[in-house]
């Protein structure tokens, strides 16, 4: 057997080689996933409050039409996905109002148009809750507060959701 300088070597130098080129070749292969996993989360900003899109914007209108969709949540080492909802409609004034489901009385999912005896209003089911269509809570019912609303962005035609904030109608029903 001959080296690259066409020396020969040993079958021990042979053996050697071949060892610590499968040992780089395994060192290789454990440490790099670790200095990854060590390095990357300081690298990585909080992914929350990235807009996600959830449909073409001419697929909305008046009417509130419920949308789900899935958020990935990293925070330090944790990354995690979770689904939310909104009631989505275009206002009077051409605006995207995104309203949260999430009741502010004590937490329930609030539905659009649900209570024959409330139409047109978001009721929500636990304590006769009720919203007026623009996410304001209606007096003398248990919520105290509008529902939130939904940062929006509308780019090349998509419509995506932020972060939610309190209702822009809120103190003005
Ligand atoms: S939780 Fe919605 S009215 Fe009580």
């Amino acid at each position: 057997m001959s080296d690259k300088n066409g020396k020969d070597i040993s079958r021990r130098q042979f053996l050697n080689y071949a060892l610590m080129g499968t040992g780089g070749f395994l060192a290789a292969g454990i440490l790099s996933p670790m200095l990854r996993f060590a390095i990357d989360p300081a690298l990585k900003t909080s992914d929350v409050g990235d807009m996600v899109a959830v449909g073409n914007v001419e697929d909305f209108g008046s009417e509130p039409k419920r949308v789900d969709f899935k958020v990935h949540t990293v925070d330090g080492w944790y990354e995690s996905e979770s689904v939310k909802s909104a009631w989505v409609q275009v206002t009077e004034d051409g605006e995207i109002l995104a309203l949260s489901p999430i009741c502010k009385h004590l937490g329930c999912t609030v539905n659009w148009n649900t209570s024959p005896e409330h139409p047109d209003m978001f009721y929500c089911p636990c304590h006769d809750g009720l919203y007026y269509k623009n996410g304001v809570n209606v007096p003398n019912t248990p919520p105290l507060a509008a529902l939130d609303a939904y940062e929006t962005q509308v780019k090349d035609g998509k419509l995506y959701l932020g972060a939610l904030k309190p209702n822009p109608n809120e103190g003005g029903a």
